[in-house]
């Protein structure tokens, strides 16, 4: 039973990206591509909590230098073969005091990422990102969180609540939604510039000024 068990956990990484696309009915893959847009060539780009290096990939096709950080190997393994020419680097979020130098990244990039983190470490993320950006850097966040509108609610735990069950039997991956993200952002003093909802709702993508 644990061979079994340890065999699915092992496949979890590669099974993330077409889990994620059906938890997500492909918003995820949406905001990714609205983020990478942004990126000019020549930028440099810090993806925090990059997974399986999609959205790194995206920025590298557009011509930009990117170091993604992800605390879990088997989905940094992924990684690399999914994005080669990008630096990844196996660190905790909790740790980027530790392993990067002030004003590096012209982007700070990051989805569904904030999500899987408590609420102290989110805002110590928040102000990492604020001493790791370059003058006139941007910063873009997608993630998960819980709507504030009424239908969006009940569509939210009428249809997300079992497709995430469905979605965790079927490969072991979920999200968990974020229920202050705008009061985080505000706590870390920084500022939401520009909000754009996908999924009823269930989905930003926030662009913060520092
Ligand atoms: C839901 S996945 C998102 C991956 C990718 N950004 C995407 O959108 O496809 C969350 C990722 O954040 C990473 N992560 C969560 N907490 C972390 C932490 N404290 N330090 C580093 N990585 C973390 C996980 O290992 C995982 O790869």
């Amino acid at each position: 039973m644990s061979f079994v068990y340890m065999k699915i956990l092992e496949s979890r990484p590669q099974r993330y990206d077409a889990g994620m696309e059906l938890l997500t009915l492909g918003s995820l893959t949406q905001i990714k591509r609205e983020i990478a847009g942004h990126v000019p060539p020549g930028s440099s780009v810090l993806d925090l909590g990059c997974g399986t290096g999609t959205l790194a990939e995206m920025c590298i096709e557009r011509g930009a230098r990117v170091t993604g950080v992800d605390a879990n190997s088997g989905m940094l393994a992924v990684a690399r073969r999914n994005s080669p020419s990008a630096n990844f680097l196996n660190i905790s979020l909790s740790a980027l005091d530790e392993h990067l130098e002030d004003e590096s990244f012209d982007f700070i990039l990051s989805t569904l990422a904030f999500s899987e983190l408590t609420r102290a470490e989110r805002i110590y993320v928040l102000k990492q990102i604020k001493r790791l950006l370059k003058k006139d850097g941007r910063v873009f966040i997608g993630d998960e969180i819980i709507p504030e509108n009424f239908l969006a609610k009940c569509f939210y735990y009428a249809f997300r609540l079992p497709l995430r069950l469905l979605t965790w039997i079927a490969t072991q991956t979920t999200t968990n939604a974020i229920s202050s993200f705008d009061d985080d952002v505000r706590e870390a003093g920084m500022e939401i510039v520009d909000r754009k909802q996908f999924m009823l709702g269930m989905f930003i993508l926030l662009e913060i000024k520092i």
